[in-house]
């Protein structure tokens, strides 16, 4: 059995002390959940949330670098995110892949340092609406997830969470049809079984992110592959993201 696991993606939202009051509220209704239960903050208030030692809550970062260290302006490492207890790292995210013009290999080159890093990378895939009406949406899905994990070893694979992010569903309100999105999720799956084997692919959480919300979150989770969810807009709010974890 794969332990659920929803992340809230803050985004570029929240100051220090609005993130510590929702990380306080959280943390004390979501204690003796089955869920695992990530809040993936800006990079500003990460060092404030470690320090109020949440048990239950996990924290993550919503990008990093490749490197090491070293003259990249701007950037942070997987060893500064570690350094403020992050357990997990967004990587891929659409937005990153959009606006930032992140393509598929420099994606790859984060999630081999996340792990080589001791980081649990969230490798978000998913098709933009011009190709799911071009009926491309498996063929998106197969090479970001390939190209994804190239050179991620078997013994690293199942510290790795796939997030299926149909783009046209981020932020927008529309949610992928439940039984579309586990479609495309078994898909997600076939394909790690192929890269590596059936048993290993069953160990492999996968989430789906766009447009979650406390009233779509059971219907959601019941889906035979669909794992947890990545949560952006309703994560904000401490009580839907309860109620999402909750469901
Ligand atoms: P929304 O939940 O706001 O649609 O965002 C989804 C997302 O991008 C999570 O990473």
């Amino acid at each position: 059995m794969r332990t659920p696991i929803i992340a809230g993606n803050w985004k570029m939202h929240k100051n220090v002390g609005e993130a510590l009051e929702t990380a306080r509220q959280l943390e004390e209704s979501v204690q003796g959940s089955p869920v695992e239960v990530v809040i993936c903050a800006p990079f500003t208030s990460l060092s404030a949330l470690n320090a109020l030692g949440l048990s239950k809550v996990r924290l993550g970062a919503q990008n990093m670098y490749f490197a090491d260290q070293g003259a990249f302006t701007g950037e942070i490492s997987a060893a500064m995110l570690l350094d403020v207890g992050c357990e997990y790292v967004i990587l891929g995210h659409s937005e990153r892949r959009a606006i930032f013009k992140e393509d598929d290999e420099l994606i790859n080159k984060k999630v081999i340092q996340a792990l080589k890093m001791g980081l649990k990378p969230i490798l978000c895939v998913g098709e933009t609406l011009e190709e799911r009406r071009a009926g491309q949406t498996e063929d998106v899905v197969i090479s970001q997830t390939t190209k994804g994990l190239a050179g991620v070893g078997a013994d690293e694979l199942p510290k790795v969470v796939i997030a299926y992010e149909p783009v046209w569903a981020i932020g927008t309100g529309e949610t992928c049809d439940a039984a579309d999105a586990n479609q495309v999720i078994g898909k997600i799956r076939e394909t790690i079984a192929e890269l590596y084997t059936p048993e290993l692919a069953q160990k492999v959480r996968i989430q789906y992110g766009g447009s979650v919300k406390p009233s779509n979150i059971t219907e959601i989770m019941e889906q035979s592959e669909i794992d947890g969810a990545l949560v952006g807009g309703a994560s904000l709010n401490a009580e839907d993201f309860v109620a999402i974890v909750k469901y």
